[in-house]
């Protein structure tokens, strides 16, 4: 992202501020689609609605800040997943991006599988009705507890992520007198163009079995000897937020190679293979991320040719879409507490959540774009900061943004595409309470998490 020349008149610091920005808006009040789920629009005055609601009603019937989620754009979003990969192929959701019984609810109607990776997700789907056939387990350290329970719960696949886990997923399925149906997931040695904290392919990190080095196929050798374990097929997830296809090809191309090695080896052809999640969305314009059904003909393809030339037949795919399915689905509304104008410095607008409700400003230096909502405004553009509440400089919400230059407290201001990994990430840092998630669909609003309360934080704090 550019950074350009000082653009004649908006109101902010006389010395720019360095940053990720181009020059604003040609409109301030416009909503870029891109960015903004399918239901969001202005009203004449100015308001944006979603699902036929303005925001300065659902303000004053939730407060703020809250998520508000767009529960026809998800389903939309989560059907294009699904018609996209059609019936030779599986959908995962994967939870960590976003989960709630609501959202359990509605994959299920809408034909997805799931991918949990802790106790409390899988607790979550099988509260919610979740046929455990259709989830899959995850993580790199799961416990026998949550492996018990997964199993004991007949989850459809646990993913394997050690060679330890290979042996205690065995026992632990003999014991319960089952074979449990298992991936392996391996490290195909893919640098995924992303932030290094969310990049999964590469060898050096936490996750997998490295392909390198015979590791991978020396875990499926020890796989295929245990009674307890039915492997069905290998697992690679190569991170996320991710633009560029060409990860997913050579990852694909590797895990191929490793299903003909094993066909070699052993005289078994594996029938699945899933490529994880990863697909990157927009959070600004600048993003210009693929649709569904260009990644589904893409992947398909790739392992259809690496299949063919390995004579193999093709396995069935599966992919794990987090971010893509629940990310442009909701936004956050806060409420502007104060405007403070350094001279000569940056402006910073305050607002009433923060590095609690969303921290991936923080942790992975992401761009946000946001908007003054609550009206319209023909103000100059300013350049500003948008900050939380927190005691923390670093908690930052939007690091450069062009907001109207008459902004004042009292205003509200959305930040677009928060539906993933921000209220799934969020925290009572400075014991501040947790924002609620309001799904809004056909002029109606239901609150599907609500706001946390001082009595929540206190019943946790027995001593
Ligand atoms: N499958 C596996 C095995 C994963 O580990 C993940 C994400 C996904 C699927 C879904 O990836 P998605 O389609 O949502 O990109 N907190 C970070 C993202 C961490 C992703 C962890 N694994 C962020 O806020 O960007």
């Amino acid at each position: 992202m550019s950074r350009s020349a000082h653009p004649a008149g908006p109101r902010h610091a006389d010395v720019l501020p360095e940053g990720h920005y181009s020059a604003p808006p040609a409109d301030l009040n416009a909503l870029d689609p891109k960015v903004w789920s399918e239901t969001v629009t202005r009203t004449d005055d100015g308001v944006l609605t979603v699902g036929g609601i303005d925001v300065k009603r659902l303000a004053e019937e939730f407060g703020t800040p809250a998520y508000f989620l767009d529960e026809d754009d998800f389903r939309a979003r989560a059907r294009a997943w699904r018609t996209a990969f059609g019936n030779d192929a599986d959908v995962f959701y994967a939870g960590k991006a976003f989960l709630s019984r609501a959202v359990v609810r509605w994959l299920h109607e809408e034909g997805l599988n799931l991918d949990v990776c802790s106790g409390g997700e899988l607790a979550t789907a099988l509260s919610a009705g979740m046929p455990a056939e259709r989830i899959a387990f995850h993580g790199n350290n799961k416990s026998v507890g949550e492996i018990r329970r997964a199993v004991e719960a007949g989850v459809g696949r646990i993913v394997l992520d050690s060679f330890q886990e290979i042996v205690r997923v065995a026992h632990i399925a003999q014991e319960l007198g089952t074979r449990q149906r298992v991936q392996i997931r391996i490290t195909v040695g893919v640098e995924a163009h992303t932030h290094e904290f969310i990049a999964t392919a590469h060898e050096d990190q936490k996750f997998g079995i490295p392909l390198a080095g015979g590791q991978a196929a020396e875990a499926v050798r020890r796989a295929l000897k245990l009674d307890g374990l039915e492997l069905i097929g290998i697992h690679s997830h190569i991170g996320s937020q991710i633009f560029d296809m060409s990860g997913f090809e050579v990852a694909a191309h590797r895990v191929v190679g490793l299903l003909k090695d094993i066909r070699d080896e052993h005289g078994v052809e594996l029938p699945e293979i899933d490529l994880g999640g990863g697909l990157g969305i927009a959070y600004t314009s600048d993003d210009d991320p693929r649709e569904p059904h260009e990644i589904a003909k893409a992947l398909t393809e790739i392992v259809t040719r690496e299949c063919e030339s390995a004579r193999l037949s093709t396995p069935r795919i599966s992919v794990e879409p987090g971010r893509a399915v629940v990310g442009p689905t909701a936004f956050t509304l806060y409420e502007v507490g104060t405007v403070k104008q350094l001279d000569g410095l940056r402006t910073y607008v305050s607002v009433d959540g923060g590095m609690s409700d969303n921290i991936r400003t923080a942790l992975y230096d992401a761009q946000y774009s946001v908007s003054l909502v609550s009206r319209s405004s023909d103000a100059e553009p300013m350049l500003c900061r948008v900050v939380g509440k927190h005691c923390e400089s670093g908690d930052i919400v939007v690091k450069d943004a062009f907001l109207p230059g008459d902004l004042a407290p009292g205003d509200l201001i959305a930040v677009p595409a928060t539906g993933a990994y921000c209220r799934s990430m969020a925290s009572n840092y400075n014991h501040v309470l947790r924002p609620p998630v309001v799904a809004v669909r056909g002029g109606e609003a239901r609150v599907i998490v609500r706001r946390e309360t001082e009595e929540d934080l206190l019943r946790l704090d027995v001593g």
